[in-house]
């Protein structure tokens, strides 16, 4: 298609405002062309942190030579044409304002096809014949010399740097076709194989071992990769979403998201994802919002939903935890990978965590852990095929409750048992309260409760796994967490906290019968690398790792 200048009624529909609000704004907007020109090798130079010099080099398609000047003007576009086509885009551009907007704010000059032409603050300074250039070629230079407001609102030199650095490590993950290379001050700070591996993409961005950690996401219209539970950060910065390829914020699918690493990371705690929707471009608007971030779903309910059973099926493969001194030692702490999300931020804190494939996967396997002892009153120690596993009895007698819990939540049977002497708990009125309107989740958790007065009830019947001893305490907690839940997460919240409240305790005394039980639960349990608070239940000391420590290589 040609480059057009867009019929009015088609530039009015467009979401106005600000395109380029800081260099990163122009990396973005660079890139994206390059993408949309079919390129398969993109590279961008910074200096001054974009202030100086942001060069944009491709291999694409390249503009016609008498449209070069064309393309700088507002509303000119080669990727739409009429209203009907604002409603199924399908490129990354769309508005015909990039380049305009960026040559409003700074010195730009562009080489495409053996043409060359040179603006300045929107005024087209020179133009004429040039080297011929493969694809195109774009050098913006002196980014807001003419808007002082705008460079008063520039964050330092550093954080405008990293925020450029964002933009090419997330093209660079969902484009994993495409070489790209990110040069800062003349230094290579990403260098992407361009083979359309993801996973190798990953490599590049985040580091070798990080990207080991990750799990593909390929199902119901969602493909990419998302973190172990083992690897996580303490911010949402790793967390990328995009529809389409197009990198987008959406704070429903974040939340989507972060639900379902609900007890396999800690609060605080965030996975990393390179997760790419693809959807029908008629079913989501990306015209809602100036720099394109934001896109509205014609059907958000079906997308969460989308997006929640493909990262739950990825999360079912999740791993546990490795102890390995070996990585520490490796790890060398003054690699200067800039921007990179440091794997060391993973928890568990004390202990780096190894990258390589283990042997068994996690949930119901062969039954191999065999109980050899409790050590610290608090640790089961057992071998496997793996190695040495400790487990937290705790952690893990609460994931296996959990899990049953919430089954019977879920509608499975009920297990109870009646008190011998029925307890009375004591309650607040909202709590009270609590236990009539939620009767029939008490019961399906294998409760027997009747009211007893306004601020008490009387429980006749528990469920079989929580101790006589901690009935009050547990059904008090249970009322508790039911009243302040948001009805959303109230089952899941209800399920820990009687779990909780039921567990074996760090400092118990499990007996070998009692230590061999729970590690059999342990193994036919789902999802149970982390308790339902997403703290680890077992950490593996491999035999590998133990071998090569004491020197026993053979
Ligand atoms: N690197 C490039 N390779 C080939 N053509 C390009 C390149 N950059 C820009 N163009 C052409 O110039 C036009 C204008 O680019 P510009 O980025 O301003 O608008 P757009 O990409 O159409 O929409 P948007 O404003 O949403 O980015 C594009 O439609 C495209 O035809
Ligand atoms: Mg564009």
């Amino acid at each position: 298609m040609t480059i057009r200048l867009l019929a009015p009624q088609v530039a009015d529909a467009i979401a106005a405002g600000e395109v380029v609000e800081r260099p990163a704004a122009v990396v973005k907007e660079l890139v994206e062309n390059s993408l949309d020109a079919g390129a398969r090798r993109v590279t961008v130079e910074i200096r001054g942190a974009g202030r100086t010099l942001i060069r944009v080099v491709d291999d694409g398609s390249g503009i016609p030579p008498q449209d070069l000047g064309l393309a700088f003007q507002r509303h000119a576009t080669s990727k739409v044409a009429s209203l009907e086509d604002l409603r199924r885009i399908s490129t990354l551009g769309f508005r015909g304002e990039a380049l305009a907007s960026v040559a409003a704010v700074s010195e730009v000059e562009c080489r495409s096809g053996g043409a060359r032409v040179r603006i300045r603050a929107g005024e087209l300074t020179e133009e004429g014949a040039a080297m011929p250039v493969p694809g195109t070629v774009v050098e913006v230079r002196d980014l807001f010399a003419n808007t002082p407001a705008r460079l008063r609102f520039l964050k330092t030199e550093a954080t405008e740097q990293a925020a450029c650095l964002k933009v090419v490590q997330g093209y660079a993950l969902l484009y994993a076709g495409v070489r790209f290379e990110l040069l800062v001050e003349g230094r290579a700070s990403l260098r992407t194989a361009g083979d359309g591996d993801q996973r190798r993409a990953a490599g590049a961005v985040l580091g070798s071992e990080a990207a080991a950690e990750l799990m593909t996401v390929d199902g119901d219209g969602v493909r990419g990769l998302v973190s172990q539970p083992r690897l996580s950060r303490g911010s949402r910065e790793g967390i990328l979403l995009a529809v389409n390829r197009r990198p987008i914020s959406s704070r429903s699918l974040g939340y989507a998201i972060e639900e379902c690493y609900l007890g396999f990371l800690e609060k605080g705690r965030y996975p990393i994802t390179v997760l790419d929707l693809g959807l029908d471009p008629g079913s989501v608007d990306v015209n809602v919002h100036p720099t394109k971030r934001e896109v509205r779903f014609h059907d958000e309910r079906s997308i969460f939903g989308q997006v929640q059973r493909s990262v739950r099926a990825a999360l079912t493969q999740s791993q546990p935890y490795r102890l390995d001194s070996a990585r520490t030692a490796a790890f060398d702490p003054l690699s200067p990978r800039l921007g990179a999300p440091v794997l060391h931020e993973a928890p568990p804190p004390m202990f780096a965590v190894s990258s390589k494939p283990p042997a068994l996967a996690d949930g119901p396997a062969g039954g191999v852990l065999r109980p050899l002892g409790q050590v610290l009153e608090g640790y089961l120690v057992a071998e496997s095929a793996e190695g040495v596993v400790l487990v937290d009895q705790h952690a893990a007698h609460e994931r296996v409750l959990y899990n049953h819990f919430l089954a019977r939540l879920a509608g499975g049977p009920a297990a109870s048992q009646p008190l011998l002497l029925p307890e009375t708990v004591e309650l607040d009125p909202g709590e009270a309260a609590a236990a009539t309107e939620h009767g029939e989740r008490l019961a399906a958790l294998g409760f027997e409760v009747q009211e007893f007065g306004p601020r008490a009830v009387r429980v006749l019947a528990t469920p079989v796994e929580t101790p006589a001893g901690r009935v009050v305490e547990a059904v008090r907690e249970l009322l508790a967490v039911m009243v302040d839940s948001r009805p959303q997460d109230l089952v899941e919240k209800a399920a820990a906290s009687l779990a909780c409240h039921s567990a074996v305790r760090f400092g118990d005394r499990l007996d070998a019968t009692e230590q061999r039980r729970l590690l059999q639960e342990l193994e036919e349990t789902q999802n149970s690398v982390t308790c339902p608070h997403g703290r680890p239940t077992r950490l593996i000391l491999d035999w590998q790792d133990l071998k090569r420590h004491f020197r026993r290589n053979y």
